[in-house]
C-alpha cells in the first residue's frame, strides 16, 4: 500500500500525517466529475499520439466501470488514499491493468482538483439555482392567489402605511430573481478548464488544452498555469451567492417568526411545517424559520473563512486550497434543504389576512396619504405634513379619530372622507412600482415573465452529472 508520491520517501507516511491530510473523506462527492475530467485527459492523450487507441480503450472502459462502483458505493479505500483523485487512479489502473500507469501522463492532482472542482461547481450552481426558481414561482403564485389582501408595511418595525400582501411578497421573489443572476454569474466564472496547467508551469509534453476543456463544455480554457492551478476566486463567488440566497431566506424566516407569534397573529402555519414542544402542549412553533435564520449565520461564515484560507497565499498552489470544498459544500446542502423547507412553508401558510387588515386600519397609517391629499390642492409638501404633524398629536393626546379631526379641518375638501374606506389608500397609489393595487397587478404581470425566463436561463444551464451534487 502506498502514495501517489512514495518512491522519494525511504519510510512510509505516519498515521498522524494521513489523518491530517486526507480530503477523501469528503472530496468523494466529486467522483463523477473527476472521472469525467480524467476521461477528458486521457482521450487528450490520445489524440497527441502518448496512448494508443487499445491503452486509451482500456482505460475508458476502466473509469466507466469506476463510475458504477462509486455510483453503488462499492469502492473499497485504502489507508493511503488521501483524495478521490488517488482512489480513482489506483482504482481505474487496477481494472486497466499496465495502460492504467499512463493516466497521469502530463497532469498534476493540482490540475485535475481544480478541474474536477469547478465541474462539480457548476453542476451544483446548476442545481441550486432549480431550487430557487421553484420558490420564485411559490412566491409568484401565493402574491397572485392573495388578491387585494393588505397588511400594515413597515419602516424600523413601526407601522408605516399599509401595503398589499402581494407586494410584499413579490419583493421576496425579486431578491430571488437577483439570486439567479447571481448564481449564473459564479457559473460562468467555474466555467473555465484547468486542465493542462500541470503543477504549476504546464507541461514539455504536447497537450492541447483547448482540445479537453470543450469536451468537457467548458466555455474557457485557462491562460496562465500558476493562475489557475491556485485560484479559488470561483469557490468564494459561488460561496457567495449561495450565502446570499441563505441571507435572503433568512429574513423570510425573521418575518414568520414575527408574523406567526400571538402579537401579529398574520399567519398560521400549517402543521407540517411547525414544530411543537416537549413539555408545553398549547405551542406551535416556526422552527424552520428560525433554523434558515440561524444557518445563515454558518453561510457567511464559511465565506468568510475561505477568504481568510486564500488571503496571505503565494502562488502557485499550496495545500491549504483543500480547504475550499467542505465550506462549499457545506453551504449548498444547507440551502438545498432551507429551499424546500421555506419553500414549502410559504406554499402551505394560511395568511389571516382579516388580521392583516385590520391592523392596516390605523388611520394614522394614512398620514402620507393625506398630506400628499393637501400637497394636490396646493399646500407646499412641508407644510402639509406640519399640518398632518398636527393633527395626528391632536388624535395621539385626546384619542379623537383622526378622520374626525380631518373632517373638522376646512383645510381638507369633503373628498377626504374615502381615504378612511377600508383599502382606500391602496387604491389611490398608482406611482409605478408602488405599493397600489394598480402598479401591483401589473408588477405580477412582470414578475410571472421574470420568473418564466429564470426558469429557462436555469433550464439552459447543462449538468455534466444530474443528482451527484
Ligand atoms: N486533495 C488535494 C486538494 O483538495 C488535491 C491536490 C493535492 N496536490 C498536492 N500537490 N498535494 O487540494
Amino acid at each position: 500500500m502506498s502514495t501517489l508520491w512514495h518512491g522519494r520517501f525511504a519510510s512510509g507516511p505516519s498515521e498522524a500525517l494521513l489523518a491530517f491530510t486526507e480530503s477523501l473523506s469528503f472530496d468523494q462527492r466529486m467522483a463523477q466529475h473527476d472521472i469525467l475530467g480524467t476521461k477528458a485527459h486521457v482521450r487528450g492523450l490520445q489524440r497527441i499520439g502518448l496512448l494508443t487507441e487499445g491503452e486509451t480503450e482500456a482505460i475508458l472502459t476502466a473509469l466507466d466501470q469506476a463510475a458504477v462502483e462509486f455510483a453503488e458505493g462499492s469502492v473499497a479505500f485504502n489507508p493511503t488514499d488521501e483524495d478521490i483523485h488517488t482512489v480513482i487512479e489506483r482504482r481505474a489502473t487496477e481494472l486497466a491493468g499496465e495502460a492504467g500507469a499512463k493516466i497521469h501522463t502530463g497532469r498534476s492532482r493540482n490540475d485535475q482538483v481544480a478541474t474536477a472542482f469547478r465541474l462539480w461547481v457548476r453542476d451544483a450552481l446548476a442545481e441550486l439555482a432549480l431550487g430557487v426558481a421553484e420558490l420564485e414561482s411559490v412566491l409568484l403564485r401565493r402574491a397572485t392567489d392573495v388578491g387585494e389582501a393588505y397588511l400594515p408595511g413597515y419602516t424600523h418595525l413601526q407601522r408605516a402605511q399599509p401595503v398589499p400582501l402581494a407586494h410584499h411578497l413579490a419583493a421576496h421573489a425579486w431578491s430571488f430573481s437577483r439570486d439567479i443572476d447571481r448564481l449564473l454569474a459564479a457559473w460562468n466564472r467555474a466555467d473555465v478548464s484547468p486542465l493542462g496547467a500541470g503543477a504549476l508551469a504546464g507541461s514539455s509534453l504536447p497537450l492541447v488544452p483547448a482540445d479537453t476543456a470543450r469536451d468537457l463544455n467548458f466555455g474557457q480554457v485557462f491562460q496562465n498555469s500558476l493562475d489557475v492551478t491556485s485560484d479559488r476566486d470561483f469557490v468564494a463567488e459561488a460561496l457567495f451567492a449561495v450565502a446570499m440566497i441563505g441571507i435572503h431566506l433568512s429574513r423570510i424566516g425573521e418575518e414568520f417568526v414575527l408574523w406567526s407569534s400571538s402579537e401579529f397573529g398574520f399567519i398560521v402555519l400549517d402543521d407540517a411545517y411547525a414544530t411543537g414542544s416537549s413539555m408545553m402542549p398549547q405551542k406551535k412553533n416556526a422552527d424552520i424559520a428560525e433554523l434558515t435564520r440561524g444557518k445563515s449565520g454558518r453561510l457567511i461564515g464559511n465565506l468568510t473563512g475561505l477568504l481568510a484560507t486564500l488571503k496571505g497565499l503565494p502562488l502557485a498552489y499550496n495545500r491549504d486550497l483543500q480547504e475550499d470544498k467542505e465550506a462549499l459544500f457545506d453551504s449548498v446542502d444547507q440551502v438545498t434543504l432551507a429551499l424546500l423547507a421555506i419553500g414549502g412553508m410559504i406554499d402551505t401558510v394560511t395568511f389571516r389576512t382579516d388580521v392583516m387588515e385590520n391592523a392596516a386600519s390605523d388611520q394614522t397609517s394614512l398620514a402620507t396619504d393625506l398630506a400628499e391629499i393637501l400637497v394636490e390642492g396646493g399646500v407646499p409638501f412641508r407644510q402639509a405634513h406640519a399640518i398632518v404633524a398636527e393633527l395626528v398629536q391632536r388624535h395621539l393626546a385626546d384619542g379623537s379619530s383622526l378622520s374626525d379631526l380631518v373632517a373638522g379641518d376646512d383645510r381638507f375638501g369633503p373628498e377626504v372622507d374615502a381615504l378612511f374606506e377600508p383599502g382606500a389608500a391602496l387604491r389611490r397609489r398608482q406611482s409605478p412600482g408602488g405599493a397600489g393595487f394598480g402598479p401591483v397587478a401589473q408588477q405580477l404581470t412582470a414578475l410571472a415573465e421574470q420568473v418564466a425566463e429564470d426558469r429557462s436561463r436555469v433550464g439552459g444551464l447543462v449538468r455534466l452529472v444530474e443528482g451527484a451534487v
